[in-house]
């Protein structure tokens, strides 16, 4: 459809607006994957491996069968064999190996049986009965310093592509001509995954041999793509239903094997079966944030320009599948550095392979750069602030394509305003509050804008009320809200006009809830869904005889609140219920998607179960980054040396901003976890026995309402055409991007003390 019918608006945003989805969610009636109770369920528990590297020698199930109420019990000598899948990008599934499969063990904690039973306690109590011997068992090499390091880009053809290794200019001379050098390793942690929901399958098979699926993912299409390959099904015979997520932050983004044993207990039972991880087996099951090791160098002028930035990471992986966490995607496109140089590399260990989250690359990259640019402002005697606005670039420097909108003057202006960055002082220690020094920090935030096909159904019913219908996930982050509000701006009806359904196989394919793409992606779709309804429903009115409107031309109807309007309302309107019935019609159905052809034939199949579809900040005139400014006041106990944040500010240019409620509930959201990072979180490894240590909330520490202090989010961004028609750009990611390194500098301007690992820890 050529015609635009409608023109939202291109103010910077929308209305602000509460959750549709709120009262069901605080009511009990949004329905997470666990929720699903159907008739004759079974419940599952895993036995999981205690060593890291070995083979099962005796797995001893009798006396778990023997426990009155099991119904099965899965391992490797009698589960069916499931068909392999290619782990992300280049498909859905987390891991590339499922347990069971054979008797090898390739890190703790790795599922070997699955006990199913009338009962979650009797599976639990049969589980806790099997025994299981082992043969073969070896060292385990579990963190980073272990193996030799590899470069990812000497892997295969796939990792070379992947390894987003780049360069530009000499940074060799460049370096050695800078008259200010700085060169400095930075490390960062391993992070699990604490989402609110734990993982959850429940699966069931109906007569016909078709899979029905609940699973809290964040990305239906290629969950279905997933259970369809492993079990050899057609993907129209699997229905995946994710419609309410207790968060995801990229561990839902990925299928994991566990729910393959789900499902395949599930058929071997004949039964609906439901497992859901427990707190404790997520970490070593899913997959985690890993730590990295950052080497950076500057070199710059005598003023502070930049001339040069090196910045290598090194990341642990998982053996079978290359994991990149790199840091250059926070400062490769961030100053204007005319000489650049990333190199990442990987520690291939026996370990749960990897997985993103939020942020993945920025989140560590931040770390390292924000913190070296820090240090490179007090070796310049510049103000860390002065030193980025002046080594703001004009363009993409990655790239070389110019930006499409960014303000980040603005938000640096602003957010130094707002904390009261004048009162700064540069030399450390000269700011007491009873036993604190106090400190304050900054660091840039940014985050790539990516885009991927989407389509959207939207069906107007007779009585004016509009119903979208997608397989979009909302993972807690407003979905549901924001695509709302697409729909009622674009058809100017209020959005309690519209009723929204997400997360279900049933529907219209989605980008992924994931990369912080799906508004603008998602949004796009929905947007040209309303605008062709809108022609639709015109192209038919005009056709009824005996109503004003009759052979109408096109430029004389316009859009009104909820209607048409002929002749700007001299010769009268139609709601668009008195429309629909005018042209004798209960509902008028359109599917719009925002990829009408496919570049390849590679592509097309593969556009919405891999990641082949999504484009790159860079891929079209401009590029297109979110970008914002981090700033945190901190006190340090002078006793203690605990470190205390007292205040957070972030001010973030992410274009239109949809919805600013939901928006800045995920900004604010980021910039906890940044906290959490910066401060308490770290994965603890046993270097002997290879397992993940403190795997539960009890021990693994996120931060808890008494550390946060008070807070702020503002928005500097403007509508976005380059980021497609809502003008949007990425929101839900960029928060958590330069919290640490801003935390860091704070800590080191309280107390002089430069700390230049996560979690960051003051004591001498
Ligand atoms: Mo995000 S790590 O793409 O959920």
């Amino acid at each position: 459809m050529s015609t635009v019918a409608t023109h939202p608006s291109h103010s910077p945003s929308g209305p602000a607006t509460p959750r549709i989805d709120g009262l069901a969610k605080v009511t009990g009636r949004a329905r997470y994957a666990a929720d699903d109770v159907p008739a004759m369920l079974a419940y599952a528990a895993l036995v999981q491996a205690t060593v890291a590297l070995g083979k099962i020698d005796c797995i001893a199930t009798a006396e778990a069968l023997k426990t009155p109420g099991v119904l099965h019990v899965l391992t490797h000598e009698n589960l069916p064999r499931l068909k392999k899948v290619s782990a992300f990008p280049m498909g859905a599934s987390g891991h590339s190996r499922l347990p069971l499969q054979d008797d090898q063990i390739r890190f703790a904690g790795q599922a070997v049986a699955l006990v199913v039973a009338e009962t979650l306690e009797v599976a639990r109590e049969a589980a806790s009965k099997i025994t299981v011997t082992y043969k073969n068992v070896q060292k385990a090499s579990a963190v980073l310093d272990s193996v030799p390091p590899e470069r990812i880009a000497k892997q295969g053809l796939m990792d070379k592509m992947l390894s987003e290794d780049s360069t530009r200019g000499d940074p060799d001379k460049a370096l050695a001509e800078s008259v200010l050098v700085f060169d400095a390793e930075y490390e960062t942690s391993r992070c699990f995954h604490m989402a609110m929901e734990p993982h959850a399958t429940t699966a069931s098979w109906d007569a016909e041999g078709n899979l029905t699926v609940r699973e809290g993912s964040q990305w239906v299409d290629g969950a279905q793509d997933v259970f369809a390959r492993w079990f050899g099904l057609k993907r129209g015979q699997v229905r995946l239903i994710s419609h309410f997520i207790g968060g995801g932050f990229g561990s839902k983004i990925g299928v994991y094997p566990h729910a393959a044993l789900a499902a395949m207990a599930a058929r071997e039972c004949g039964r609906p079966v439901k497992l859901v991880l427990e707190r404790d087996q997520i970490a070593p099951l899913v997959g985690n944030r890993p730590s990295t090791r950052q080497h950076i160098r500057l070199g710059a002028d005598s003023q502070g320009h930049l001339t040069t930035i090196v910045h290598n990471t090194l990341n642990e992986s998982g053996k079978d599948v290359v994991y990149n966490e790199p840091g250059c995607r926070s400062s490769k496109s961030a100053y204007a550095a005319p000489n650049y140089r990333s190199e990442n590399s990987v520690a291939k260990l026996d370990i749960t392979p990897p997985t993103w989250m939020r942020a993945p690359g920025d989140a560590a990259g931040s770390f390292a750069i924000e913190c070296a640019m820090d240090e490179l402002a007090i070796q310049a005697g510049l103000d860390p602030l002065h030193l980025r606005l002046r080594n703001e670039p004009e363009s993409d420097p990655d790239s070389g394509k110019p930006w499409s909108t960014r303000h980040h003057h603005e938000a640096l202006k602003a957010g130094a305003k707002t904390i009261g960055w004048s009162a700064r002082n540069a030399e450390p220690m000269t700011r007491r509050d009873g036993n604190e020094w106090v400190g304050m920090g900054m660091a840039c935030a940014s985050f790539s804008s990516l885009r991927a096909p989407s389509e959207a159904k939207l069906i107007l019913k007779a009585d004016g009320h509009v119903i979208l219908e997608s397989r979009g996930v909302d993972i807690g982050t407003g979905a549901y809200t924001a695509m709302a509000i697409v729909v009622a701006e674009a058809l100017n009806i209020p959005v309690s006009q519209v009723e929204v359904r997400l997360g279900d196989s049933l529907y219209a394919r989605s980008a992924i809830a994931g990369g912080s793409m799906m508004t603008a992606s998602l949004g796009a779709a929905v947007q040209g869904a309303a605008s062709e309804l809108l022609e639709e429903l015109i192209v038919k009115l005009v056709r009824v005889k005996h109503s004003a409107f009759h052979r109408a031309e096109r430029d004389r109807i316009s859009i009104g609140p909820g209607r048409l309007v002929l002749d700007g309302g001299e010769h009268g309107s139609l709601s668009y219920g008195e429309a629909l019935s005018l042209v004798g019609q209960d509902t008028l159905e359109v599917l719009h998607r925002t990829h009408p052809t496919f570049p390849s034939r590679l592509l097309g199949p593969k556009a919405f179960t891999t990641l082949a579809g999504v484009s790159g900040p860079s891929s079209g005139q401009a590029a297109v980054h979110s970008s914002g400014a981090q700033f945190v006041e901190v006190g340090v106990d002078a006793d203690t040396d605990s470190i205390r944040v007292r205040r957070m500010v972030g001010v973030f240019d992410c274009g239109r901003i949809i919805n600013p409620t939901t928006a800045r509930s995920q900004l604010l959201g980021g910039m906890i976890m940044g906290l959490g990072m910066a401060l308490s979180e770290k994965g603890d490894v046993d270097s002997h026995y290879a397992r993940a240590v403190n795997t539960s909330l009890g021990e693994y520490l996120v931060p808890v309402h008494a550390d946060i202090p008070p807070m702020e989010v503002q928005f500097v961004g403007e509508y976005d055409a380059a980021s497609g028609p809502l003008g949007s750009k990425a929101v839900g990611e960029i928060g958590i991007t330069g919290v640490a390194a801003a935390i860091a500098n704070a800590v080191y301007n309280a107390t002089g003390k430069r700390l230049r690992s996560l979690p960051l820890d003051a004591r001498p």
